[in-house]
């Protein structure tokens, strides 16, 4: 799916009216009226006298100490380090503001979903009595035996969960319907009735960033000898309607809290657990799933860098490169930890301490393409040389994805003089490889065309939000588009402003985001926002240059119907445009 377009402008602006600034404010810092504005100690800076203002009639915050400023959302992204659509879902939820589904087509019952989380948060609760009973000894007795302490047991809300169904008949019990509870994964309909689909297992809430349960993962407790009868040693809530298993991180909701810039990313629940007990809070895990491209977008939201730190084993190397190739095409930083003497960090950490794996993951750890190549260069014998030729052609094949030309020519010297060839020979093999994924920017041939039809409903305000969204978001965009389109091509000045200040931001920093550019907008960092707020996805860099061609397409006619109907534009200037307009659109083979 393509372009969806999630929250419009108008939905952006009412939940903005629903949470007054102040109000929301006020829960962080205490203000104080001063005239028309309040005033009050900046929570983003220390400070002993107050420079922080926020401004109830215009919805504003500014510090005049530390120049942080913006609007209701940006303070919520800034302050709880969220990204844009978490920051949305919490202001909605603080106020029951009804956000609209994502997709008309199944459109969620709000009301189910609320239930949703109602029997989840029961459940989590029920679980995690039944771990402080007589009957949870033998559970908390395991636990014990992987010394996690009972301070960590309460934070990361552990249960545990028995036989039959006493889940099932104790949410019954509250009244809510089975139906429900199948559908939130909690009860299993059998041929005898319905029975609980966690039973006997340790259970681990799974949180959404904000801290609600949407979901568990059960690990086994006692496995069965008999192999015949081995049962997976974890069991995972399906998908519904709150869970969304491809963009969950397991641990975000404490790693955010840590507001650290670099995350680590392990394997599994336990590994989240032992870290976070060892006081290495910024660590997060992709669960029961392996690492999505939607995993690296939220990670996008809450970090720069990713230490990957997988198990030792075959399944987790490959596993980490998976990860990079989704974590690269984001745009964040990636390095590669690898442990030795242990399966995996949990076990690492208990046989070495967390100091040697502090030293793992900052003096250890390598960057990813080094990671790549040396996975590759263990399948082969490089001292025979056909087999060195297809370990160079692998080097050559990880070198030439890499996205800029400083990249790949550092990394051509460096691996050629490591295996002592020429860099001439392997840059050009790179060369050959390369190919530009933006190559679509170039003039399209014939049988392309076909897939460049406008998309139905998406307008020129869409369009003009969708493009400027992107370039603040993503630097190598911004470049592409730079050079497709000019300020002057926008119709409102502020969207010809945010064009220039985007642009020349981008240039100035390597991470830029939405949140920074917002703050340049004092005084239309509200509209700027909401322009912000459509926030199209796309599956893959072909279709996003796609969209971006067309919406580009839809700026440019308008600017020219505009300038058409305008008597003050003299004829020249109008013939001149128009005959640009049409050599564009002719060398992207997009028809009028
Ligand atoms: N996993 C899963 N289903 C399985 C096995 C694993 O969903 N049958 C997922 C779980 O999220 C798990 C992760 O993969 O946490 C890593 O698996 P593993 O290393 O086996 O689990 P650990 O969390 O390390 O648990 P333990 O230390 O108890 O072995
Ligand atoms: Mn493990």
């Amino acid at each position: 799916m393509e372009g969806i377009f999630i929250y419009s402008q108008d939905v952006i602006e009412s939940l903005r009216q629903a949470n007054d600034i102040v109000d929301v404010i006020s829960g962080y810092t205490s203000l104080k009226q001063q005239g028309t504005n309040h005033i009050g100690l900046c929570p983003f800076h220390r400070e002993k006298t107050p420079s922080f203002s926020v401004s109830a009639s215009r919805q504003f915050f500014h510090c005049f100490g530390c120049g942080e400023g913006g609007n209701v959302i940006s303070f919520v992204m800034k302050i709880e380090n969220f990204g844009f659509l978490d920051a949305v879902k919490f202001l909605a939820d603080r106020v029951n503001f009804q956000l609209p589904e994502k997709s008309q087509g199944s459109s969620v019952d709000l009301q189910e979903k609320a239930k949703m989380y109602e029997v989840h948060t029961l459940a989590a609760k029920f679980y995690y009595d039944n771990l402080q009973s007589d009957r949870g000894q033998g559970a908390a007795a395991y636990l014990d035996e992987r010394k996690m302490l009972p301070a960590i047991r309460r934070k990361f809300g552990l249960g545990v969960s028995f036989s039959g169904s006493e889940l099932t008949d104790f949410l019954a019990s509250k009244g809510y319907s089975l139906s429900l509870l199948v559908k939130a994964g909690l009860a299993m309909e059998g041929t005898r009735g319905h029975y609980d689909r966690f039973r006997g297992r340790l259970m681990f809430p799974i949180f959404d960033v904000g801290g609600r349960v949407i979901g568990f993962g059960g690990r086994i407790l006692v496995e069965s000898s008999n192999p015949d009868r081995k049962e997976a040693k974890y069991l995972n809530s399906p998908e519904s309607p709150i869970f969304d298993k491809s963009r969950t991180l397991y641990g975000l909701n404490l790693a955010r809290l840590s507001k650290m810039q670099s995350y680590i990313l392990v394997e599994g629940y336990m590994d989240v657990i032992a870290l976070y007990q060892a006081g290495i809070k910024n660590v997060v895990a992709a669960l029961g799933t392996s690492f999505s491209e939607k995993h690296a977008q939220t990670l996008k939201n809450y970090c720069k860098e990713v230490v990957i730190l997988f198990d030792a084993d075959e399944a987790g190397q490959k596993a980490a490169l998976r990860a990079i190739e989704h974590l690269y095409a984001k745009g964040i930083g990636i390095k590669v930890a690898r442990l030795e003497n242990a399966k995996d960090p949990d076990e690492y950490i208990q046989k070495f301490g967390v100091d040697a794996l502090a030293v793992e993951l900052q003096k250890q750890a390598i960057n990813f393409v080094d990671f790549q190549i040396e996975t590759a260069k263990a399948k082969y014998d490089i001292e025979d040389a056909p087999q060195k030729v297809s370990f160079l052609k692998e080097v050559a094949l990880i070198i030439s994805r890499l996205k800029s030309v400083i990249e790949r020519s550092t990394y051509t010297h460096h691996i050629a003089t490591k295996y002592g060839i020429d860099p001439q020979y392997l840059g050009e093999e790179i060369t050959a490889l390369t190919k530009d994924p933006l190559d679509l920017w170039k003039p399209v041939d014939k049988a392309r065309q076909k897939n460049i039809t406008p998309k139905k409903g998406a307008g020129y305000g869409e369009a003009v939000s969708h493009i400027l969204s992107t370039m603040a978001s993503d630097k190598a965009f911004c470049d592409k588009i730079s050079s497709h389109l000019t300020s002057e091509e926008f119709l409102d000045p502020l969207h010809s402003r945010m064009f220039d200040v985007i642009i020349d931001f981008q240039k100035n920093h390597t991470d830029a985001q939405q949140a920074d550019i917002i703050t340049l907008f004092e005084d239309e960092a509200s509209q700027v926002t909401e322009i912000f707020a459509i926030c199209p996805e796309y599956e893959g860099l072909q279709s996003k240059t796609k969209a971006l061609l067309h919406q580009i397409k839809l700026v440019k006619e308008k600017h020219l119907e505009s300038m058409m109907y305008d008597s003050n534009t003299p004829e020249e200037e109008k013939q001149k445009y128009f005959l640009e307009t049409k050599k564009w659109l002719e060398t992207h083979k997009i028809s009028l």
